[in-house]
């Protein structure tokens, strides 16, 4: 099995290679001058394996594939109902960057929007941390998910930050119903850092398959957190993920997934493995459009479908 698996990867990814649909993310100007053929598949197995092939070692910043392990991270160091008090569970069946609050409470329906994923960064770490601290932490924690130290593209970063309208308006929405209790200006910048954290189709395999491996990171053994942590985030994922395609992507792939709009997608199979696919572009609901077919040859060829 051990020699067959990267055969079988270059194979798969030798049948999408030729598919050039979809776009670069144009609004971040940085990612739009992203390299558009790249193509990597990787997998993570609990038993702490990882086969790839293409580019597994390209570097790319993580943006929206951040979301569930902040995700983690915040319910980790704050508890579940801190966390709950102010970030929903529901889909939103929208784009990843509508407003999607709940009417009254203001509350962002779900982790794995941007309005929700604005407000998770705000509650990872301590309560009320020195400056640079709460990234310090992000960034610490995707680092153990990922079993060796990442760090921040700051170019990244800054074209992210001067083009962040739409985040700055949804975080001032969020001020306003007292959800962030922060600066906006402030809290959007941690949250810009944490989407461009870099990171390898590989690391992202073992990421996801610390998940699957219910929160012990299979390569290092290091346990990140908590297995009722990780139940909750695989949830999360199942059924908002992939935003307004979370419903086709139940149908079609079927495990926990999460996607980012630099071209990263991961899923993950409890007790089995994580997978990672990296293709920066991207289909009309800002997912990876080779990752989607990737995955969904996985799914039939090895009938992973478990939702
Ligand atoms: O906040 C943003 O818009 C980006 N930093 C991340 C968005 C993203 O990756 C959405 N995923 N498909």
């Amino acid at each position: 099995m051990r020699s067959l698996v990267p055969d079988y990867l270059a194979d798969v990814l030798a049948d999408v290679a030729s598919d050039t649909s979809g776009e670069l993310a144009g609004y971040i100007p940085e990612l739009a001058s992203a390299d558009p053929d790249r193509l990597a598949a990787a997998f993570a197995t609990v038993d702490g394996e990882v086969y790839g092939a293409g580019d597994i070692d390209a570097a790319f910043t993580i943006q929206s594939v951040s979301k569930p392990f902040a995700y983690a991270l915040a319910l980790s160091d704050r508890g579940f109902p801190a966390v709950l008090d102010k970030v929903g569970v529901e889909p939103s069946g929208e784009a990843f960057n509508e407003i999607s609050l709940e009417t009254g409470t203001g509350r962002p329906r779900n982790p794995m929007i941007n309005a929700g994923a604005i407000t998770v960064h705000s509650l990872a770490g301590a309560d009320d941390p020195e400056p640079g601290a709460r990234v310090e932490r992000i960034v610490s924690g995707l680092s153990a998910f990922a079993g060796r130290p990442l760090r921040i593209d700051e170019a990244m970063c800054a074209s992210e930050m001067d083009n962040a309208h739409r985040n700055l308006a949804i975080a001032h929405m969020l001020r306003s119903h007292g959800i962030l209790t922060e600066d906006p200006r402030a809290v959007v910048d941690g949250y810009i850092r944490q989407c461009s954290v870099l990171v390898t189709p590989r690391d992202l395999a073992v990421m996801a398959g610390t998940l699957a491996n219910g929160g012990v990171n299979p390569v290092t053994a290091e346990r990140v957190v908590d297995a009722a942590v990780v139940r909750q985030v695989l949830s999360v994922m199942a059924t908002c993920g992939m935003y307004d395609a979370a419903g086709d992507w139940a149908t079609q792939v079927g495990i926990p997934a999460k996607s980012g709009v630099s071209g990263g997608l991961i899923g993950a199979l409890p007790g089995q493995l994580g997978i990672a696919t990296f293709s920066p572009r991207l289909d009309e609901h800002g997912n990876s459009a080779r990752g989607v077919s990737l995955f969904e040859r996985f799914t039939t060829d090895m009938g992973l479908h478990v939702m």
